[in-house]
């Protein structure tokens, strides 16, 4: 079978489509042919190691959809040719994944693969984020990063579901009809830190409820400043660099300030078929749209990530084996 492969190249890595040993299930693991690969920001840190820590890995990606066509002796629950779908399996670049059965959604007859893949790691977070962490409230008032992005267009949908008004912040006039059709009340368009006047002026002068910003480092101040009192500012992006260490008696306000990781979601595999339900059944009801930005073959997925990185895409980028 093929899979893309990192291949250190001096100072820094190049990504090639090579052939690969199949791998070989466990006693408790499927083979699962793989039909779709959601393309995420992570996945750069095949070629960056900007996930921090250890996480470099030798074959990128986590999240895909297919079939099982092989399964170990112990497996219980799943047979050969269930359609399956999955939010972090490593090696995910790849013909063939083997998984741990705990780490898999069934996918429901009307749902396509494309969209299965395309949903589960941003649909999980963006349902987290709105829904757990900071759970959205009628007449809340919420600041959406990259509302035109993959994650901002489902969390946009997932905040209005909810009875919340959503000022979507994009990097150019070309992604603010995008944010649009996810249902955004507002847009406004900034590259930089110099949104916050805007959002505290589109909410009546007071601040948001809420901000939720994986943007890096140059929007963290502006996103602390839209803020209104006793508002809450969940965090999430770390591929895109961290704030750097935090007084917290510099604080401009009571603020609530927290990191959120999709993994406190989804941390047993009831909880992952439960939330994975909702988000099928969220899109069976037409209440959450999937925009598909890309499709690469998996050959391309250099290319797909250089696109990402461009912050030229909308919408979620998916690659075909
Ligand atoms: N904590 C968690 O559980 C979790 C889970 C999934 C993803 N994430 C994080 O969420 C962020 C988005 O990841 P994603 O895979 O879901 O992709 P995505 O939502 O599709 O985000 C892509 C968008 O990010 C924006 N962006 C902002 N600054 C950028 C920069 N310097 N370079 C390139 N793009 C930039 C761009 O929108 P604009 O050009 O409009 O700004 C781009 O369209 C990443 O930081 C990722 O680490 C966190």
């Amino acid at each position: 079978m093929k899979a893309v492969k990192v291949i250190p190249s001096g100072e820094s890595v190049v990504l090639t489509y090579e052939q690969v040993e199949p791998p070989v299930s466990g006693p408790h693991q499927v083979t699962v042919e793989v039909s779709a690969i959601g393309v995420n920001f992570m996945d750069l840190a095949a070629k960056t190691g900007a996930m921090g820590g250890n996480y470099r890995p030798d074959v990128p990606g986590v999240e895909g959809a297919g079939r099982i066509v092989a399964m170990g002796a112990e497996v219980t629950g799943f047979q050969i040719g269930d359609r399956v779908a999955w939010v972090f399996v490593r090696h995910s670049y790849a013909q063939q994944i083997v998984a741990d059965v705990d780490a898999l959604v069934k996918i429901p007859d009307d749902i396509d693969d494309h969209t299965a893949a395309a949903v589960m790691m941003q649909g999980l977070t963006a349902s987290h984020f709105a829904t757990c962490f900071y759970p959205v409230q009628p007449g809340d008032i919420a600041l959406v990063h990259a509302g035109a992005g993959g994650l901002g267009r489902l969390l946009t949908q997932i905040i209005k579901l909810r009875g919340g008004t959503v000022i979507s912040r994009v990097s150019s006039e070309a992604k603010i009809a995008v944010a649009k059709a996810a249902g955004a009340d507002h847009v406004i368009v900034s590259d930089n830190g110099t949104f916050a006047q805007e959002a505290i002026r589109l909410s009546a002068g007071e601040g948001v409820h809420v901000v939720y910003d994986g943007s890096g480092p140059a929007t963290f101040q502006g996103s602390l400043d839209a803020l209104r009192r006793a508002g809450t500012f969940c965090w999430y992006g770390p591929v895109l660099g961290g704030p750097g260490p935090i007084d917290i008696m510099s604080l401009p306000k009571s603020i609530k300030l927290g990191y959120a990781v999709f993994f406190d979601h989804i941390h047993t595999p009831d909880l992952l078929r439960e939330k994975a339900g909702q988000l099928f059944d969220w899109l069976r009801c037409g209440a959450l749209t999937i925009e598909i930005g890309g499709v690469y073959p998996l050959a391309d997925a250099d290319k797909a990530l250089t696109d990402l990185q461009s912050r030229k895409t909308t919408g979620k980028l998916i690659l075909i084996p």
